[in-house]
Formats: structure tokens, C-alpha cells, sequence
């Protein structure tokens, strides 16, 4: 999960998919980064941590980190929070990257190509807009993931 500093929305996505891999049994390996390395090292913005407890989840514990090459060839999907975001990681993926790389709302029947609003600069409703569309993608990724990609 990516988005520009890894304090705001991608925590709440990386959130979001890790509570709906375990509701369901899926063994999914989930980190998020941010595309800026303003906040490496720093915990989730305190908005993004209340509005996670709210949904019954800790993300005291992450700190943010900057994404890499190696992200790249380590992960089988890359999900850009918005255009920008995507467009910054096409531009740094490397040659012999392997993850698929795309909006995460692109997951959601009906939201293809919107982005996720950048709560930054918005108040606490803001960050629980950002929450119920990550966790709509987050849901639909592993219901996808886990009955229409799974060999068995
Ligand atoms: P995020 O929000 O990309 O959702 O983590 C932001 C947080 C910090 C900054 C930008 C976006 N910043 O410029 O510091």
C-alpha cells in the first residue's frame, strides 16, 4: 500500500487488508511506504491511529518507511493510493519489476480510477472517509484474492 508519506492513508490500508486477510484466513504478506521520505521512522498521523482504533486496530507499532526497488520484485501487487501516487511509482519501478502496480480503488466495482483524498490537511471525518474506501478495496481485494486467484 502506497501513498506519498506513509503516515495518513496507507497505514489505514495496510490496516484494512492485514484485519480482512485474518477475518478470513488468507495468508497475505502486507506492508505499506510511502512515494516521500519525510515521515521514515515516524508513527501513523494520530488522526489515522484514532480513526484505526475506532475500527478495533492497533497502528501505534508502524513506522513509516519509503518505498524501494526492492519492494518491486518482492511483492506480487503494488496499490497506489492515488494518480499521483501510481504515476511516481511507474516512474521508479525497476526494469525487473514484478508486482502488478495500480490504484487500490481500481479493486471496487464502480470506483475504477478514483483516488484516495489525502486527509492531510482535512479534519478527523475526513480520515474515516479514507478508512471506509480502504477498507472497501481491502475487502474486495481479498475476497478476489482468495476465490478468483486461488489455484485451488
Ligand atoms: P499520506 O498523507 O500520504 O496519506 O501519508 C501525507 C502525510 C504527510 C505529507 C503528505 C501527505 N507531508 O507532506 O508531510
Amino acid at each position: 500500500m502506497v501513498c506519498l508519506g506513509n503516515i495518513c492513508r496507507s497505514p489505514l490500508a495496510e490496516a484494512a487488508l492485514r484485519a480482512e486477510a485474518g477475518r478470513l484466513s488468507v495468508d497475505i504478506a502486507v506492508e505499506s511506504a510511502g512515494t516521500g521520505g519525510w515521515h521514515v521512522g515516524h508513527p501513523p498521523d494520530r488522526r489515522a491511529q484514532a480513526t484505526a482504533r475506532r475500527h478495533g486496530i492497533d497502528i501505534s507499532g508502524y513506522r513509516g518507511r519509503q518505498v524501494e526497488a526492492a519492494d518491486f520484485r518482492h511483492f506480487t501487487h503494488i496499490f497506489a493510493l492515488d494518480a499521483d501516487n501510481l504515476s511516481d511509482l511507474r516512474r521508479i519501478a525497476p526494469p525487473d519489476a514484478l508486482a502488478e502496480i495500480g490504484l487500490l480503488l481500481d479493486q471496487v466495482e464502480g470506483w475504477q480510477g478514483r483516488s484516495v483524498a489525502d486527509p492531510y490537511y482535512g479534519d478527523q471525518s475526513d480520515f474515516e472517509t479514507t478508512w471506509t474506501e480502504v477498507d472497501a478495496a481491502a475487502r474486495a481485494f481479498v475476497r478476489w484474492w482468495s476465490v478468483d486467484a486461488s489455484p485451488n
